[in-house]
């Protein structure tokens, strides 16, 4: 790994930034909707891939898991705890391959079939500059898939619209105070077809996929409600946004040992989006 200069990002991003739990749980989630959709990019064997913002390498290898055993798959990310899970988790001695590098200026040109970039661009202060970066990074004829899920969940307690949108209002205030965000921060999945074009992409396209539980859910999806959203995003960070009832009620729903745990209720129902938007070299 190359040390670089440590940045800050829009979202705090540092060489020293962890959220490897966060990356794990989400990913193990989502997986089935990420491989299908991985699946339909005409990918092959001698494939050469970059994962650009490659957070743990989960998705990384699933990526290699494509193109191998001739293609080669490189992850990039600033954050040296990510990397360094990356490593851990590599199942082959040296595939795929870990570079500790910025989107912005990543050390390769006209290299890549194919870059996917998901859930990172909207770190950065400079998006367009990242994405012109990243195109440079492709071969005459590449392409660029930029991926964002919803910034937060669109639907997570089915049976009270009131209360999923003022937990929702919560959470963006949140990240108002938090980090600066505004609006148009928070639904960046808002402006890849624009960055793609500006970027010098042709046929851009998009297609958002719909990651979608209901009740009963699978311990693994269970884990990733309770660690990866109530505790990891929610908990007390919100208390300071909610009306105190309305935080009361939350803590019930999200307590596994309350009797209103929410996971635990028939009528569960989750829906939360993730956009892939597609450009060629
Ligand atoms: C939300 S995570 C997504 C990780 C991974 N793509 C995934 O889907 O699991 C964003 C990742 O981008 C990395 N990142 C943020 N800014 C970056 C930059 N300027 N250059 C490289 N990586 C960056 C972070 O360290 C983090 O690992």
């Amino acid at each position: 790994m190359n040390a670089e200069q440590p940045t800050t990002g829009l979202l705090g991003d540092t060489q020293q930034m962890s959220y490897v739990d966060k990356l794990n749980l989400f990913n193990h989630f989502a997986a089935p909707e990420i491989r299908h959709i991985l699946g339909e990019f005409g990918l092959k064997d001698g494939h050469a891939v970059l994962d650009a913002g490659c957070g743990t390498g989960i998705v990384t290898s699933w990526l290699y898991d494509l193109v191998r055993p001739a293609g080669h798959v490189v992850g990039i990310d600033l954050s040296t705890p990510h990397l360094r899970e990356a490593l851990r988790q590599r199942s082959q001695a040296m595939a795929p391959l870990y570079v500790q590098a910025d989107i912005s200026s990543p050390p390769f040109q006209a290299s890549f079939d194919l870059i996917w970039s998901t859930n990172a661009i909207n770190h950065l202060r400079q998006r367009l500059e990242g994405v012109r970066a990243l195109a440079r990074a492709l071969r005459p004829g590449g392409r660029l898939l930029l991926g964002q899920s919803g910034f937060l969940p669109d639907m997570m307690f089915a049976w009270d619209d009131r209360f999923d949108k003022d937990v929702r209002a919560a959470c963006l205030r949140y990240y108002h105070d938090k980090y600066g965000l505004d609006k148009s921060d928070t639904t960046a999945d808002r402006n890849l077809i624009g960055l793609l074009k500006q970027g010098g992409l042709k046929r851009v396209t998009a297609k958002t996929i719909v990651i979608e539980r209901t009740a009963p859910l699978t311990p693994e999806d269970e884990r990733y409600f309770v660690e990866g959203v109530f505790r990891a995003y929610w908990g007390h960070r919100l208390r300071p946004y909610l009306a105190a009832e309305d935080w009361e009620y939350l803590e019930q729903l999200c307590d596994p040992d309350s009797p209103q745990f929410c996971l635990r209720r028939p009528d569960f129902h989750h829906i939360q989006t993730l956009t892939i938007c597609s450009g060629f070299a």
